[in-house]
């Protein structure tokens, strides 16, 4: 019997509930988004310095508007359940937090920390409408993501529901021993128009806006996986970026990372990069993309480069493998520069958008280096324009492509039939249907 009872407070304890905090719910007012944010904060700390109370539980049926109190540092093994919801604030944008650099704050951010857990089957909704509009009529790009974690080892995520983030749902950036799950990454910009009514923060004309940057999952680091997702963001479902600087004390190159199984919808691709050079060579490499269903992507295989004239930078190992792409907008293929031009001219990489129409142009960068690219038992089906492109610098040409097993039942004429445009690439075909046209 007092085993029992043991076990049942000890249950009871398990969790710092952040309404024991002082967190109030369903309340967007400004004045309730701050003490969320400090609620949570409290919450963590609580559960970072509990010897067996590690969890911080934001509860079922239960909904947080919330602001970032602030940046996390140091956290040691704790789990953060979100069972209920966590809404980032809709008020005036300018009110943000910012961190030193005048950046505005992730709505949950956390660096130099281990063994991380998010779990739980809940909801962060980031409200990124008007944000995505702010950017689109002003000019002015300062969003916030939903989550960042940094320069830390040990992390799971899992389970959760992340949607209409301002900028990239999650951003995770040199971490060592990742493991992503079960997640659902949406991006909806006809949806917003309920949500916001239900907050009573109802935008008159509503009108769907094209969301800039709302990538899924941006990740560096070493020993990742990613599975069993379903991702619809209208920009990189997943992008996999080089160590920021080149160098870091977990690895300098972004390596083993393994994403399988997931659904993306309007994703501009499961993407490489970009990769721009630098001193100490940014790097990407074996990276394992499997077992994909691409509907009606705007790209979907996509390895890019960015520009620069300084360094090197190395994208090598690259596999997809078990990709079935239906419909593409764009490119079911693309690889090559960064194909970017932003409102107001932010972040052009040079490489237009509507390349290869006339009077548009795609500088390559031969100090970035594209070796060892294999795509296995890939089905390109239906489409807007031809499969895809694959553009290199003479002076610095792709080396060992493989496609395998690679089909295309399409019907476009532009701009190369029912072809793959490829320049100074060099690589080889088996058993494959669609051969790359520079392919000897
Ligand atoms: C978290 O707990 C660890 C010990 O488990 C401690 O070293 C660290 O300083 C704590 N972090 C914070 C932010 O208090
Ligand atoms: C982490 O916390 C759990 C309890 O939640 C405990 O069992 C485990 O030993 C801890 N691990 C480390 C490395 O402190
Ligand atoms: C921070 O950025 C805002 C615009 O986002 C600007 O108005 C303000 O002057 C900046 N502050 C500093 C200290 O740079
Ligand atoms: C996460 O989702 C998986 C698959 O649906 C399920 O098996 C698992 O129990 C869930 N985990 C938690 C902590 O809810
Ligand atoms: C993902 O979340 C959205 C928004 O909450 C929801 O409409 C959708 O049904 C979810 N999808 C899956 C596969 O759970
Ligand atoms: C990454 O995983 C490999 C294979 O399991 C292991 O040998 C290596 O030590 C890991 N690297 C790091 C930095 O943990
Ligand atoms: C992921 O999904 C695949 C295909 O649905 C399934 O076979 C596999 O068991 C799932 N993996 C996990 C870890 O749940
Ligand atoms: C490596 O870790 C040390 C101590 O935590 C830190 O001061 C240093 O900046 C880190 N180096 C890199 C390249 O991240
Ligand atoms: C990264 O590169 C630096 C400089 O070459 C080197 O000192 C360091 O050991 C490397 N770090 C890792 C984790 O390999
Ligand atoms: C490449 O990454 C995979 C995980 O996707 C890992 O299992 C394998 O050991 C890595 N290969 C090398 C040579 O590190
Ligand atoms: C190849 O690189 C050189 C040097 O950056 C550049 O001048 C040239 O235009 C590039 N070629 C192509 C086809 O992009
Ligand atoms: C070729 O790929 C298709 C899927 O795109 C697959 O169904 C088929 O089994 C593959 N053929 C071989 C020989 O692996």
């Amino acid at each position: 019997m007092k085993i029992y009872l043991l076990i049942f407070l000890a249950t009871f304890a398990i969790c710092h509930k952040l309404s024991d905090f002082g967190a109030i719910i369903d309340d967007p007012a400004y004045s309730s988004v701050l003490t969320n944010g400090q609620a949570f904060e409290k919450a963590l700390l609580a559960a970072n310095s509990s010897q067996n109370d590690k969890t911080v539980l934001i509860e079922a049926n239960h909904t947080y508007h919330m602001l970032p109190s602030n940046i996390f540092y140091n956290l040691q093994n704790i789990t953060i359940k979100i069972d209920g919801s966590i809404i980032a604030w809709e008020g005036d944008i300018s009110l943000w937090p910012k961190d030193e650099t005048n950046h505005s704050i992730t709505l949950i951010s956390i660096r130099d920390s281990q063994d991380l857990t998010f779990t739980g089957s809940g909801l962060i909704e980031g409200l990124g409408y008007r944000w995505w509009w702010h950017v689109i009529l002003i000019g002015d790009d300062n969003r916030p993501c939903l989550l960042e974690v940094r320069d830390s080892a040990n992390l799971i995520i899992e389970n959760l529901t992340f949607s209409n983030s301002p900028e990239y749902n999650l951003n995770l950036r040199n971490i060592k021993n990742g493991l992503l799950q079960y997640l659902n990454i949406t991006v909806d910009v006809f949806g917003q128009q309920k949500l916001l009514s239900e907050y009573g923060l109802m935008y008159k004309n509503f009108v769907p806006t094209f969301p800039l940057n709302t990538d899924g999952v941006d990740i560096s680091g070493i020993n990742i996986t990613i599975r069993n997702s379903t991702i619809i963001c209208f920009d990189d479902a997943v992008a996999v970026k080089p160590i920021s600087g080149g160098s870091s004390n977990f690895t300098n190159c972004t390596q083993n990372i393994l994403i399988d199984n997931c659904y993306v919808k309007y994703g501009v691709g499961m993407s490489i990069g970009s990769v721009p050079p630098h001193l100490n060579c940014n790097c990407v490499k074996n990276i394992t993309i499997s077992n994909i269903y691409f509907e009606t992507p705007i790209k979907a295989i996509y390895i890019k480069s960015n520009p620069g004239t300084k360094g090197t930078g190395l994208i090598q190992h690259i596999y997809y493998e078990n990709i079935k792409i239906t419909n593409a907008l764009m490119w079911a293929v693309y690889i090559g520069p960064q194909q970017q031009h932003q409102p107001h001219g932010g972040a052009d990489t040079g490489c237009s958008f509507f390349y290869p129409l006339p009077f548009t142009e795609c500088p390559t960068n031969p100090l970035v280096t594209f070796d060892d690219v294999a795509l296995i038992n890939v089905e390109i089906e239906g489409g807007v324009f031809s499969p895809g492109i694959i553009l290199c610098n003479s002076t610095n040409p792709c080396t060992n492509f493989v496609f395998q097993n690679v089909t295309a039942k399409h019907w476009s004429v532009v701009p190369y039939w029912n072809g793959l445009h490829c320049e100074n690439t060099q690589g080889k075909a088996i058993d494959s249907k669609l051969i790359p046209d520079c392919f000897n």
